[in-house]
């Protein structure tokens, strides 16, 4: 059995990631933006899931849940799923999974990207990470996200980073018209928290039902990973900690 963290797990593919997870019989740890939202899951929490809160565009309220979550922890995995698509984009895809890859020790974080992240500009001059002005777009967004993920895969050989694409699907992000299959939308981010597959033992990549793909350049970019980790050690004041020399020595 294995103890998960799934963030925005009241709805779509994060509903259904935690959904699969306690059917495997796993321990499952499960977010809401609002205790009032937690209602949506009240369904997972009767089946036993724990729960934290936090609205993840703000920072405080972020320390709050990496505080919440760590009380319960430790995980072996984190699935940094919770996602906008307009507004806040920066401090709810990029900014909160830098501070809960940096506070909450887990031996495998898996970040959900997106194929739109090929769209990505690797630029980050004149950068708001709050928020407050829309500087950047959802594929900005994923890309760096991504990048975060390569970072964590090369300077952490401790833990496994992965990057997930769940396809487009019908949530309230997807839309009604969404092509790709709600169904198998959450199979590779629970495949890849629990899995002893040796594929999936590999740190650093980017995966679309079960297969890795093609990224964007940028990512594994280690002068882009590195401006980008600097952006939000410095926005955050916290800094991504190395690994410490025992779990070094056993990777
Ligand atoms: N759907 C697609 O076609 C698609 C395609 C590629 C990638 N993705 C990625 O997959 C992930 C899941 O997407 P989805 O389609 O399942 O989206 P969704 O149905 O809109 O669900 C998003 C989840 O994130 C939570 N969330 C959003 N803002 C939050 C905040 N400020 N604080 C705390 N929680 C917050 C939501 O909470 P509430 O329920 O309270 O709103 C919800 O639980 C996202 O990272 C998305 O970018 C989705």
């Amino acid at each position: 059995m294995a103890s998960i963290l799934i963030t925005g797990s009241t709805d779509g593919v994060g509903r259904n990631t935690a959904e699969a997870l306690l059917d495997e019989g796993h321990r499952v740890v499960v977010h809401a933006r609002t205790t009032a939202r937690l209602a949506a899951i009240q369904h997972l929490v009767d089946r036993g899931a724990e729960a934290v809160v936090g609205d993840l565009t703000d920072l405080d309220q972020v320390h709050g849940l990496v505080e919440q979550a760590n009380a319960l922890g430790p995980f072996d995995a984190v699935v940094h799923n919770a996602g906008v698509m307009q507004g806040p984009v920066l401090p709810v895809n990029v900014t909160a999974p830098y501070l809960m890859t940096a506070l909450i020790p887990a031996s495998r974080h898996i970040y959900l990207s997106s194929s739109m992240h090929r769209g990505g500009q690797p630029d980050l001059a004149g950068i708001d990470w709050t928020g407050e002005r829309q500087t950047r777009s959802y594929s900005d967004a994923k890309l760096f996200v991504t990048a975060l993920m390569a970072a964590l895969a090369r300077l952490r050989p401790d833990v496994l980073a992965h990057a997930v694409d769940p396809g487009w699907v019908p949530t309230k992000m997807g839309g009604t018209g969404a092509s790709d299959d709600l169904a198998l939308a959450h199979v590779t981010q629970a495949w890849l928290a629990t899995t002893d597959d040796p594929e999936a033992l590999v740190s650093g990549r980017y995966w679309h039902h079960q297969r890795t793909e093609k990224l964007h350049p940028a990512v594994h970019d280690k002068g882009f990973q590195d401006e980008l980790l600097a952006s939000l050690a410095e926005q955050t004041g916290v800094q991504l900690p190395a690994p410490t020399p025992e779990r070094a020595a056993r990777s």
